[in-house]
């Protein structure tokens, strides 16, 4: 048997980042110290960490026609993801305007470009998720297609992974589509208007099937059964150099750990390593561990 196919339905930007001592505040400005153009997008990013991880990925999604879109194509290519049914559109391909200070941590504004585009999904798209074993989805590209594609592979029988950011309200028709939901902490309390985790995650687990919450370096909760049995994981302590994109390497990473047959409880163990491993490095996709080096991963060893 082959690599499980995973299907990601999501972004793809062209990150432009600036590190700085510490970030500007409201009406400031600071002086950098470098800057860096990185191929990103939390739907490319899901891609490339889930085909680093072992699976066999393809991704659906858009890209302008500018440079930034050779650049990113390419780096899917790298990384032997498929992009057969990435779009090329007339215009800009999408951006994320990041600042990453000197604790690691990060501030993004994302403009969508060529995502924005990808409102609705072709027939050729909808066979894609139908054959594949997971289907990987944020919230970058509109909510239409989105809810599209939750439909398609629900009816199909295909697990669908809804990580809820950019933060935002959802209709219950969607959630209820949902295997695997993986909010942060802002997001779980966007999604409910409950700030208490466990309680968010109780009324997420009531909607989707299996609810992971996303602690940064306190790891993660599950939350499952309808709010009936939660499991807190603990974090890898890493020394962090940039925490972009470690969401987004903990579910595609998560996600071929499921595609595998692994229990929930290594397979967020899996997660967590490779998300440790992530925010040791700078960068979005070029952050993204292989499956050697998650497998290998000792913590405290991160540097060596
Ligand atoms: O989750 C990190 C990603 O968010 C970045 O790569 C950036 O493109 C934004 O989409």
């Amino acid at each position: 048997m082959g690599a499980p196919l995973i299907t990601v339905l999501g972004s793809l930007n062209m990150d432009l980042v600036a590190l700085v001592d510490r970030a500007p505040l409201q009406g400031e400005t600071v002086t950098g110290r470098e800057f860096r153009t990185i191929p990103g997008g939390k739907g490319a990013n899901q891609a490339i960490a889930a085909a680093r991880a072992g699976a066999s990925v393809a991704m659906i999604g858009a890209v302008g026609s500018d440079a930034f879109g050779d650049q990113l194509l390419a780096t899917l290519h790298a990384d032997g993801v498929d992009t057969a049914r990435v779009r090329r559109t007339p215009g800009a391909s999408g951006t994320a305007h990041i600042v990453v200070d000197s604790a690691g941590r990060n501030a993004i504004v994302v403009v969508p470009g060529a995502n924005g585009t990808v409102t609705a999904l072709t027939e050729d798209d909808k066979d894609l998720i139908r054959k594949s074993r997971f289907l990987l989805m944020q919230l970058e590209l509109p909510l239409s297609v989105v809810e599209e594609g939750a439909a398609v592979a629900a009816e199909a029988g295909v697990t669908v992974v809804l990580t809820p950011a950019p933060a935002q309200p959802l209709p219950e028709s969607l959630l209820r589509r949902v295997d695997w939901l993986v909010p942060n902490e802002h997001e779980a309390a966007l999604l409910t208007g409950e700030s208490d985790l466990t309680k968010a995650g109780c009324m997420l687990a009531g909607l989707c099937r299996n609810v992971v919450i996303t602690l940064g370096s306190e790891g993660c909760l599950l939350v499952t059964g309808g709010g009936r049995r939660s499991l807190p994981v603990d974090a890898v302590k890493v020394t962090p150099v940039d925490t972009t994109a470690a969401g987004d390497t903990f579910t595609g990473a998560l996600a071929v750990a499921l595609a595998e047959g692994k229990g929930a409880e290594d397979a967020l163990r899996f997660a967590t390593r490779a998300a440790a491993i992530s925010v040791t490095r700078l960068g979005a996709s070029p952050s993204m561990p292989w499956r050697k080096e998650i497998d290998a991963f000792q913590p405290g060893r991160e540097g060596l």
